[in-house]
């Protein structure tokens, strides 16, 4: 690797400077970002250190949990349990919030996870990630319960994301625009590779899981249908069409070269709120896409801007491209 390549350690150093730090925040990231490197190395392995296929149980949400959905967990409460820079943590793949262990030191920062996105991915070998972010824990609080983690994406310190893709990357948000990462595997450092990332405001690619289409709301319909028309309808050109299955894959992409991700409400899954979670996948991918210029939001409002009503809470995303996202956005006040 060149000298002159900077790698996110040094990166970090250069932002606790620039915003006078303590120091504790670093060193949090520091732990997340080691949790990331180890959720990468099992990953990789996948069949030969026996790591796919189902675990046999379930979450709380009643989705089936793969092996590597457990043990990714199990590798992010390990790996910042001991820093001393948390009060409290959070995931997709526990019921309730994690009490640190009795004695252990505590700080100023709640972490919140969805530790595997994607992961009906894996047994395929398509991408896969890691989702996160931070929150303040509310003054005082040193045991946190539900309610202290109940923030709206507003106030989130810091929200990123690993994906385990060709190449794994660390992208990251701190509220100064969004930096990525790519771990070149033969020194383990993640190295700035694709600093200050912005996603184009027009897009001719939209990513749906069309097989929800009876279901869909009018609005959707109707932008999806205005797409699939292509040169023959009112948008005049042709668009294309993806759909990975793996939100960080899908946010990535649109990262990289624009388009708009949407797993809107639709009338199959309305009692439940939506299919992605608030806190887990929702609200970082919002700061992480608004801090690169998108927009995010459930079709009727901001996304960040909500009020977590439950940790598990799960909300109608769409996001990406500003232009596309907007004119969405207007079809759903008609
Ligand atoms: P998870 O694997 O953490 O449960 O999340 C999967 C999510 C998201 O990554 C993806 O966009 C969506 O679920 C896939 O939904 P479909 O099964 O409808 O394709
Ligand atoms: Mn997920
Ligand atoms: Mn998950």
């Amino acid at each position: 690797m060149p000298a002159n390549r900077k790698t996110i350690t040094h990166f970090m150093i250069e932002e606790q400077r620039r915003t006078q730090g303590t120091g504790d925040f670093s060193m949090l990231l520091g732990d997340i970002i080691t949790s990331c490197k180890v959720i990468s190395d099992q990953v990789n392995h996948g069949a030969l250190v026996g790591a796919l296929g189902s675990a046999g149980s379930e979450n709380i949400q009643g989705e089936t949990q793969k092996k590597l959905d457990i043990l990714s967990n199990e590798i992010f409460l390990r790996f910042n349990e001991i820093g001393g820079h948390l009060a409290g943590m959070a995931s997709e793949e526990m019921d309730d919030p994690y009490a640190l262990p009795e004695g252990a030191p505590r700080g100023k920062y709640l972490l919140l996870f969805d530790p595997l996105d994607g992961s009906s991915n894996i047994d395929v070998n398509v991408s896969v990630g890691t989702i996160f972010s931070i929150l303040k824990c509310p003054e005082g609080v040193t045991h946190p319960e539900v309610e202290d983690f109940l923030q709206p994406g507003t106030t989130q310190v810091c929200a990123g994301y690993a994906l385990y893709g060709p190449s794994t990357m660390f992208v990251l948000t701190s509220g100064n625009g969004v930096n990525g990462f790519t771990l070149d595997q033969n020194i383990g450092e993640f190295i700035l590779t694709h600093p200050g990332m912005k996603v184009p405001e027009d897009t001719r690619e939209f990513a749906i899981n069309a097989s929800n289409q009876r279901f869909w709301e009018e609005p959707i319909k109707r932008y999806v249908d205005e797409c699939m028309a292509g040169t023959d309808g009112p948008r005049g050109e042709n668009f294309n069409m993806r759909w990975i299955a793996s939100m960080v894959a899908e946010i990535h992409r649109i990262l990289t070269r624009g388009g708009i991700f949407m797993y809107p409400i639709d009338e199959r899954i309305r009692a439940q709120g939506g299919k992605l979670r608030l806190m887990y996948e929702a609200n970082p991918m919002g700061m992480i896409i608004e801090q690169a210029g998108g927009v995010a939001s459930t079709g009727y409002e901001r996304i960040m801007d909500i009020n977590p009503t439950g940790l598990h809470q799960r909300v109608p995303v769409i996001m990406g491209s500003k232009n596309e996202v907007e004119l969405l956005v207007s079809y759903h006040k008609k």
